[in-house]
């Protein structure tokens, strides 16, 4: 198959092969998503296919804004259309109950079974302009091949995904650069099953209380988003995640490294001292949103056949920083080595 490379101005032939059972690659403020029309069995089952995505992992369905919470979610409480009204369009989508009576009904195989439904109005105007025009909810999960880091430019997409989909849209490089928050509303309190863009300090300031899933903070509970459960964002290299509270730590570290196979992700301001290594910032310590939006482009450029190793610097974890540290905590296998 010939992957055509799509512009923004071409929203309506996106929304063309959408609509006749295709698959796009989309751009969103998150990462690229890979869409198909979420009321199309047989298209959505082609996305898990490409991405080599396990079956029990559900999708989340995009659209154009809260009116659609009606349309395919029963019981939807008012929090969801205030949560909608602050965030959306943005990197929150809300877990609700499914309503499974629609004309055509969400496909179990969009939800993996499941009794709920994760509806997400992404914020890029290229991707909303498809939406629109296809006039279907389009169910996409992140555009890379499963357990990859998620894609956030068209070329990434292409990389995995060349020769697999009918199109790929290019909007530029993705603004947040990973994933959204999800917040499940059927629990009280809302609970975040994912963290992202959006922060748990701005959901707690306009809900009040918010919980994390239990699946993120303590060792051996299950993940409920089922996503979370499985080894992701890992570049080929074994990577090591190191919080330390300086950078001379950080180099001493890194220096006990064997030089060749070996790359050093470090904070902007620090590339020094690290003699004989490839060394690549991803952006200052004390400023998570850069962080976030190189994370995945940075993992991406180091996974090349000559490393075999990748030192990571820690950063905080206040505000999106939460999520820059699950992503890399995920990509290091789960641990965070502590000096
Ligand atoms: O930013 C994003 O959310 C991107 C862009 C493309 O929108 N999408 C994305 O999709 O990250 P994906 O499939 O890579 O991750 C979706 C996560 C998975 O961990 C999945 O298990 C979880 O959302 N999820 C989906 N539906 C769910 C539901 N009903 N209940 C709990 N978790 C759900
Ligand atoms: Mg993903």
């Amino acid at each position: 198959m010939n992957t055509l490379l799509l512009q923004p101005s071409e929203a309506g032939r996106a929304a063309e092969i959408l609509r006749s059972g295709g698959l796009v690659a989309l751009p969103t403020e998150t990462v690229y998503g890979l869409g198909a029309s979420a009321l199309e069995e047989a298209a959505v089952k082609r996305i898990f296919e490409v991405k080599g995505r396990p079956q029990d992992n559900p999708l989340i369905i995009h659209v154009a804004g809260p009116e659609a919470l009606e349309e395919w979610c029963r019981e939807v409480p008012e929090t969801a259309y205030r949560l909608a009204e602050r965030f959306w369009p943005g990197p929150l989508p809300l877990v609700l109950k499914c309503r499974k009576t629609g004309d055509p009904p969400i496909p179990d195989r969009v939800t993996a079974g499941l009794d709920t439904v994760a509806v997400r109005c992404p914020d890029h105007p290229a991707t909303l302009e498809v939406i629109r025009l296809a006039g279907v909810p389009i169910a996409a999960p992140s555009a890379n091949l499963s357990g990859k880091p998620s894609t956030t430019t068209a070329r990434h997409c292409l990389h995995d995904l060349s020769g697999k989909v009918e199109a790929v849209l290019d909007g530029g490089p993705c603004r947040v650069g990973l994933e959204s928050t999800i917040l499940d509303l059927t629990a009280a309190p809302p609970r975040v099953l994912r963290p992202g863009g959006v922060t748990l300090e701005q959901l707690r300031e306009l809900l009040g209380a918010v919980e994390l899933d239990p699946g993120l903070v303590k060792p051996g509970e299950t993940p409920k988003a089922p996503g979370m459960k499985y080894r992701h964002y890992a570049p080929a290299a074994q990577v090591t995640l190191l919080r330390c509270d300086s950078g001379e730590t950080f180099r001493a570290y890194a220096a006990g490294l064997p030089d060749e196979g070996t790359a050093v992700l470090c904070w902007t301001g620090e590339e020094g001292g690290f003699p004989g290594k490839r060394v690549l910032a991803y952006g200052r310590g004390d400023e998570p949103e850069p962080l976030a939006a190189n994370v995945f482009a940075a993992l991406r450029e180091l996974d090349t056949p000559e490393i075999s190793r990748i030192l990571v610097r820690c950063p905080e974890e206040a505000g999106v920083g939460l999520a820059v540290v699950n992503r890399l905590k995920k990509a290091a296998g789960g641990k965070i080595l502590c000096m």
